[in-house]
């Protein structure tokens, strides 16, 4: 199953890491250990949240992360938050094979692909909302848009804190 595709194997997280492997994390416990772990050796940690189908800008991110940080995490969740009712949440494309592949050969150290149901524990009641802002322009043709997309990445930011964030500047009100 899905569960089974994304749990680990092989040596610890740090180590893989260290081999220039990439560690494949689901598990939120897992991944707050192995941040904590890269953490405590002093070195930067960096962070592209992604909703995975990786293309070339989002490996240009996780090159330029490497260039600045000894470990670079890449996320992969497809926030369900940031879809509107008649927005194709579940046809939205999942290559996970490939991004695995992508993100490691771009320089990525650790993959974290969270479960919905951690990121969002039900019942969920707790939202980042940006106020103006969230609901001008592209937020007034999507309403709810940018307040997923704020609480997911609080959310991703509150787990790895990492030294260095990179988003895309393609999503010009996003970033
Ligand atoms: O730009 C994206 O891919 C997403 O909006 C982000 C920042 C990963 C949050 O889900």
């Amino acid at each position: 199953g899905l569960a089974a595709d994304h749990r680990p194997c092989g040596p610890a997280p740090d180590d893989q890491a260290a081999e220039g492997h990439l560690a494949d994390i689901h598990d939120l416990g897992e991944l707050r250990a192995a941040v904590t772990a890269l953490k405590a050796g002093g070195e930067r940690v960096a962070m592209v949240p992604t909703m995975g189908a990786l293309h070339d800008g989002h490996l240009t991110l996780v090159r330029e992360a490497k260039r600045h940080a000894a470990h670079v995490l890449v996320s992969i969740f497809v926030n369900p938050l940031q879809f509107g009712p008649k927005e194709d949440f579940k046809r939205y494309p999942r290559p996970l094979r490939e991004d695995r592949e992508k993100a490691e050969s771009a320089g990525a150290d650790l993959l974290w692909t969270p479960a919905a149901e951690e990121m969002y524990s039900a019942p969920y009641r707790t939202f980042i909302e940006v106020e103006a802002l969230g609901r001008r322009w592209e937020g007034a043709s999507r309403p709810g848009h940018f307040r997923g997309v704020a609480t997911v990445v609080a959310k991703l930011l509150q787990v790895v804190r990492p030294d260095r964030l990179y988003l895309g500047q393609k999503d010009y009100q996003q970033s």
